[in-house]
């Protein structure tokens, strides 16, 4: 209750300054003058995944459960445009976390509402946690995509690059390339491919996937990055890489985009993993 009341305190101390607020319209300016009122926002965002989502207003949390939150700001003085910022951290699994950002900006007195349920492809960052996939499943992956010695692979997510040194290890891949938003995994992904004796034919890199814009030279793709991430890179692989390169994904799908063939097989570890192949096809003239 106690950590309630700071919270509300915090944000209409947010709210009260203004800091984020320009001037309306001058008509609006000589007839509001020292006028006040204040504005109620009503926020959908989805309903609880494997966590409850978590809403936050100019960066203070927003207490709630459920799909829709709702706060009243304190009297705001009229004659000046407000613009905040709205995000949601929604967690759909145990394993992705997606930040949802939106820009407000209302006059005192109106009710606005503020949708977050709905995927934006172009602002939406997506983060999924490292879990790594086994040698002997990467084996299985390598297998399917037909990996051979001319072939340059790409891992989107590499974790420690397991996906990377097994190809180059075990059929000879020429080059391994590797990108992840964890610095501190790239760094044991690098220590990894030295004891491999292969850090001389992989990149690693870190960054986000998400801006990866040109595929062109990824002969292979081999993914574990769940089905979020595997949505948003879709277009990106379908557009830019040749057509004949392949992808094989553990688990998990690419959109709609409808794979070639899917297989269960049995890990040394008893479990059983689902694989999708991908074949680019010849782009449509
Ligand atoms: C499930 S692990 C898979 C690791 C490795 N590919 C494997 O199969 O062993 C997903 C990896 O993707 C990385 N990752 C998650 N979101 C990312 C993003 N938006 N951009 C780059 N890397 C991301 C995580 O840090 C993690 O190492």
């Amino acid at each position: 209750m106690r950590l309630w009341i700071l919270h509300a305190a915090v944000l209409v101390g947010l709210l009260t300054t203004g800091s984020h607020r320009t001037w309306a319209q001058d008509k609006d300016k000589k007839e509001a003058a020292a006028e006040k009122a204040p504005v109620e926002l009503t926020i959908l965002v989805p309903e609880r995944g494997h966590k409850e989502t978590v809403v936050t207003i100019q960066g203070v949390n927003l207490e709630g459960k459920g799909g829709v939150r709702k706060f009243t700001t304190p009297a705001l003085e009229k004659g000046y445009k407000y613009r905040y910022k709205i995000e949601a951290l929604i967690e759909p699994n145990n394993y992705t976390k997606i930040y949802r950002t939106k820009e407000i900006a209302f006059k005192p007195g109106e009710k606005v509402d503020v949708d977050l349920r709905v995927k934006d492809a172009k602002t939406d960052k997506i983060v999924v946690r490292w879990v790594p996939t086994p040698e002997d499943i990467v084996d299985k992956m390598a297998e399917m995509a037909k990996i051979t010695k001319n072939d340059t692979v790409y891992d989107l997510g590499c974790g420690d690059a397991v996906m990377l040194i097994r190809p180059i290890k075990k059929l000879g891949a020429k080059k391994g390339v590797g990108i992840d938003i964890d610095a501190k995994i790239v760094e044991k992904a690098k220590q990894k491919a030295k004891e491999a004796g292969v850090a001389d034919r992989i990149d690693l890199r870190v960054g986000d996937i998400l801006n990866v814009s040109d595929m062109k030279e990824a002969d292979v793709v081999l993914l574990y990055i769940g089905d979020d991430l595997g949505e948003r890179l879709s277009p990106v692989l379908q557009k830019t890489m040749r057509p004949g390169a392949r992808i094989v994904s553990h688990r998990f799908t690419l959109g709609d985009w409808k794979p070639d063939q899917t297989l269960t097989v049995k890990g040394e570890d008893g479990d059983e993993y689902t694989l999708h192949l991908w074949t680019v096809p010849e782009k449509k003239k």
